[in-house]
């Protein structure tokens, strides 16, 4: 019989000796208490013969033995459990960005170039993948057993959580947080496959084998659909500030105050725009809360990143305004363009 799940990633190890230990230490411990209290329960029950004359009320020695080993025993094991923590909590830099949506009943994937999966997974082995998290309902809990990480995925935050794959394999992935009717049957596969056949597989559209679009290019449709350049153009105008190499640049807000447009700026802009009303502007910039999905969410904030800078898909400012056959044009609901398959 197995007891723990399968150790396939780098903190699996780790954290399943920190657990056996917690446990060791508390049997022992309880062992130790419980064998006492009847011992002497026993030796002094009623009736026995046992000697009380001499009753000691206070002994320094034992009391010592009682609290310095076990509070130093305390202290290491805290000190265990938060360098591991805080390691779990530290992305390293060259990790590889997903990002996963949960929905009720569903986990939705998206690979950076676009590949898109329901209820799969599928990363590199040995390489430190980031999941950049965020749930289009209720609180939903990504889980992964086997790699012994989960975080909870919160609608209007993204969380994230890193691992980095031991073994090749597919391990379970559950949603952790009751979130209503169909919480049990939001699970999923996570797929641990070599890197070579991963960038293969990429390559080839994922297991759909659509030729994709990339998460800025999807964006890129969707900014230039919603027609968000008619407001924002390469340079400030009245309409709307220049979104050119916005992606991690100091704003000033009306309000006085600075904030640095990262992801969870970006996001805000477009479905709680008066939230923080960059200086100069008034409210005039319609929220899109209600137009857009997360994934479509993501897709802009990506593209949003590229803007005027080497990694950007188009020439997009100001807008062309082209719609090539085929394309969805600027009367199409937002909801046209949904990419849940
Ligand atoms: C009707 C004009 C208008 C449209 C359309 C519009 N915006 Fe805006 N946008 C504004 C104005 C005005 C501001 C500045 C005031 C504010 O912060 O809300 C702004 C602010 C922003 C900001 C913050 C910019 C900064 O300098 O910090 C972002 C990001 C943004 N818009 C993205 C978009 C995207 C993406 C779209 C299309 C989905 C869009 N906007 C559509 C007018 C518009």
């Amino acid at each position: 019989m197995q007891l723990m799940p399968e150790q396939a990633s780098s903190f699996a190890a780790e954290l399943d000796s920190l657990i056996f230990l917690l446990v060791g230490l508390t049997v022992l411990f309880t062992t130790l208490v419980a064998a006492c209290l009847l011992f002497f329960a026993v030796k002094y029950r009623r009736g026995s013969k046992a000697d009380r004359s001499r009753a000691v009320d206070h002994h320094t020695g034992l009391e010592i033995a009682w609290s310095v080993p076990p509070l130093i025993l305390g202290l290491a094991v805290f000190m265990w459990n938060a360098s591991l923590f805080s390691r779990m909590r530290t992305v390293p830099d060259n990790a590889l960005e997903i990002f996963v949506i949960g929905k009720q009943w569903m986990w939705h994937v998206q690979h950076p170039n676009g590949v898109r999966e329901n209820n799969e997974l599928h990363v590199p082995l040995g390489r430190p993948v980031k999941l950049t998290m965020i749930s289009q309902d209720v609180i939903h809990n990504f889980r992964i057993p086997a790699f012994r990480t989960q975080r909870d995925v919160i609608p209007g935050t993204y969380t994230e959580q890193w691992f980095q794959p031991t073994r090749l394999g597919r391990y379970r992935f559950f949603c952790s947080q009751f979130c209503g009717t169909d919480h049990s049957k939001m699970t999923g596969w996570v797929t641990v496959m070599e890197p070579v056949e991963y960038q293969r597989w990429l390559a080839a559209g994922g297991s759909a084998k659509k030729p994709v679009l990339t998460l800025e290019e999807a964006g890129k449709e969707l900014y230039e659909k919603l027609q968000c350049g008619n407001c924002h153009e390469a340079v400030s105008t009245v309409r709307g500030p220049s979104l050119v190499a916005i992606f991690g640049k100091k704003r000033t807000l009306d309000s006085g105050q600075t904030v640095v447009a990262d992801q969870a700026y970006l996001r805000e802009s477009l479905v709680d725009p008066y939230r923080h009303i960059v200086k100069g502007y008034e409210q005039t910039m319609p929220s899109y809360k209600e137009q857009l999905s997360e994934e479509q969410i993501l897709q802009l904030v990506a593209y949003m990143k590229t803007l005027g800078t080497a990694g950007d898909p188009g020439a997009p400012m100001p807008p062309s305004p082209s719609n090539e056959a085929g394309r969805p044009t600027a009367s199409a609901p937002a909801g046209g363009v949904s990419p849940t398959q």
